[in-house]
């Protein structure tokens, strides 16, 4: 049963590494970073030196688990990018190093295409062509995908993303790193409708999340002028507001996407994917539009390795290797 890929996964904060056989992920290891929390960010220098405190032994532990021999590997599969230079420099290093001593070929993988592909990893599987909105700490697209490896984007944020957004607005309500998770907890117990928020509104399908930060910092500011207790007092009400207010932004141009490609397959992938709002309100306006809808487990949202492999081996099977002088790189088109 080939091919015996394993895959590499160190772009930003997490170190991950998976196998994959004849396109079954037979595991996902994941070692987080919790360094950052207390500086409220990702610091580029304590990513990349924390991936290389951990990266053999999430290597060694995915091989373990999986029960293959690195003798019985085909081929090394690493995120090329985008991301952090340091932090994909390790993954990259390593990757190279291994590739060298078993003498199998390298594959190099695009974080945002892994992303989309991480709906391959179980059933039910989108078919093509569909949209995926991608959304993570780094990234806000929309994505016409017409194969596995063939992919357009065909919207996108002009500024930040909306996982930055999330972070950011978490920040300001002094929340600890990484906010999004948090709003999406407060959310819950809230009220979506009880503080309206303003937007900027781009042109086509593309998005800005900048405007909503510091909309966000004044509406806080002018609050606690009165009400030294505001967020406090109120943290439901204002994380369940602020959900929706992006989640809004969000399918609205997952709509129009719709309405002008006249595609019906539609999916989520990144970080923000994990959001509950985002995933119930999509749901419903799924069932609305007649769409068929694709959500991946939470497992596969975040950053981690299994979507890496399943990249990997589409790319297997096209011979798509790359040679050993591969550099990484911070910025990468789809
Ligand atoms: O894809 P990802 O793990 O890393 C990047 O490639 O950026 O995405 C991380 C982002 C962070 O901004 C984090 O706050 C956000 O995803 N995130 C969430 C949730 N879980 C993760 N945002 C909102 N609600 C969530 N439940
Ligand atoms: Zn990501």
């Amino acid at each position: 049963m080939r091919p015996v890929i394993l895959a590499i996964e160190s772009s930003c904060d997490e170190t991950s590494a998976s196998v994959i056989r004849n396109g079954k992920v037979l595991n996902n290891i994941i070692a987080s970073q919790a360094v950052h929390q207390k500086y409220g960010g990702v610091v580029p220098e304590l990513a990349s030196r924390a991936h290389q405190q951990n990266i053999v032994a999430v290597v060694n532990e995915a091989m373990e688990t999986s029960g293959i021999s690195k003798t019985e590997l085909d081929a090394i599969a690493f995120t090329r990018g985008p991301g952090l230079m340091g932090a994909l420099l390790v993954g990259v290093s390593f990757a190279k190093g291994m590739a060298m001593a078993l003498n199998i070929p390298m594959i190099e993988v695009n974080h945002m295409q892994a992303h989309v592909l991480a709906h391959f990893i179980d059933d039910p599987k989108p078919s093509f062509p569909f949209l995926c909105l991608t959304v993570s700490g780094g990234h806000t697209q929309i994505v016409l995908v017409k194969s596995h490896l063939d992919m357009e984007v065909i919207g996108q944020t002009q500024d930040d993303a909306v996982g930055e957004a999330f972070d950011k607005a978490a920040k300001i309500m002094g929340l600890p790193y990484p906010g999004g998770p948090l709003i999406d907890k407060y959310a819950q117990s809230g009220n979506p409708k009880a503080y309206k928020f303003s937007e900027t509104v781009m042109p086509g399908l593309d998005f800005s999340f900048s405007g909503i930060k510091t909309a966000f910092l004044y509406f806080l500011r002018d609050e606690k002028a009165s009400n030294p207790n505001f967020v406090e007092e109120h943290v439901n009400d204002i994380c369940a507001s602020l959900q929706q207010h992006l989640v809004n932004m969000l399918l609205t141009r997952v709509r129009q996407a719709s309405e002008q490609t006249g595609i019906k397959n539609i999916a989520i992938a990144g970080g923000v994917s994990a959001n509950s709002g985002l995933r119930k309100e999509l749901k419903a306006l799924g069932d609305k539009q007649g769409w068929n809808i694709f959500i991946p487990s939470f497992e596969y949202c975040t950053d981690n390795a299994a979507m890496i492999a399943v990249a990997a081996h589409y790319k297997y099977l096209k011979s798509d290797f790359c040679s050993l002088d591969v550099t990484p790189l911070a910025r990468m088109p789809l």
